[in-house]
């Protein structure tokens, strides 16, 4: 089968295409090359590879940034991604499109499940969402992938700002008020390969399981890796960051198991092994 990947120098492309390119045969491209937002360029590529399915990666992921720039953000996460997903419609491909947590307002007390209500309250939750619409309406096959709180080599993330942070301080300020399920980006390989290879459309969360606050991952980080470091607990509104972030995160992935039958593992076994083994 034959993959067209865009936003393939992002973090998730670095985590996972070692993996997809021993299943499937691929032609990868970021922004320099490929512009998602290029109806033009797009068209080119699709008739260059003819590929079976476009796996979109690309997108504006600063989420505060996006809170500055929000038409930017629009004009790729959510035209981009239709451009992709409009592309895909007149080719006869089919698409797995990324999005986010963050689509969701976080104030629901248990695991998010793909039909409950969205509610956005960042610029960058907005156009996510917005993208997700535009792919779904014009490409009603495709396949949503949300999917959250990412680390993983190939791209800069938690893990390693936190220690880094932590190596030059000794003591680091954690948000302690936010609660998800921290992913190893290369656990994402497996379900999006069985979405692809199954033909999966709509939506589906894929997240390593369990959840912690950003404060307590980073107290697991600190204690697998032997770091004596002083950590204390604040809040986002300490932090003061642009964007809102949901307060719950959590997805429920009953409907990726019962459709791939794949178990993610949780999240401390996959940051062990991230930690081990370098990623
Ligand atoms: N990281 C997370 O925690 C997380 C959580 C939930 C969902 N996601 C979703 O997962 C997907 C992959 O995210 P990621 O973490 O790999 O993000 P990333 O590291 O920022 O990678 C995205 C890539 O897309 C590129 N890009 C930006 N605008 C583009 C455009 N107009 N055309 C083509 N490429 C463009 C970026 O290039 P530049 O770097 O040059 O801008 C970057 O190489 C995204 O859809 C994201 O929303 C990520």
């Amino acid at each position: 089968m034959k993959l067209l990947i865009s936003g393939g120098k992002g973090l998730l492309a670095g985590s996972i295409l070692p993996y997809l390119g021993g299943r499937f045969d691929l032609a990868v491209y970021d922004i320099d090359e490929w512009d998602i937002t290029s109806a033009s360029k797009g068209r080119e590529l699709m008739e260059l590879h003819r590929p079976d399915v476009v796996l979109n990666l690309a997108a504006m992921t600063d989420v505060d940034g996006c809170e500055d720039g929000e038409d930017m953000a629009r004009r790729v996460n959510a035209e981009g991604a239709g451009t992709v997903a409009g592309l895909c419609a007149a080719a006869g491909a089919r698409l797995v499109h990324m999005s986010t947590d963050y689509v969701f307002d976080g104030t629901k007390g248990s695991p998010y499940r793909e039909d409950d209500e969205t509610g956005p309250a960042s610029a960058y939750g907005r156009t996510k969402l917005a993208g997700e619409r535009m792919v779904l309406e014009r490409l009603p096959g495709a396949a949503v992938v949300r999917t959250q709180w990412l680390y993983g080599k190939g791209g800069r993330n938690f893990v390693d700002t936190i220690t880094d942070l932590a190596r030059r301080h000794g003591k680091v300020r954690v948000v302690n008020d936010q609660r998800g399920s921290p992913t190893w980006a290369r656990d994402l390989a497996a379900p999006i390969s069985s979405i692809v290879e199954k033909g999966l459309s709509g939506i589906y969360h894929v997240s390593n399981t369990g959840s912690c606050t950003w404060f307590e991952f980073a107290k697991a980080i600190f204690s697998i890796l032997n770091m004596n470091v002083e950590t204390s607990p604040i809040t986002s509104g300490e932090l003061g960051r642009k964007a809102a972030r949901p307060a719950n995160s959590v997805f429920d992935l009953t409907k990726l198991e019962g459709s791939t039958g794949i178990r993610m593992r949780g999240w401390m076994d996959a940051l062990r092994e991230y930690l081990a083994t370098g990623g």
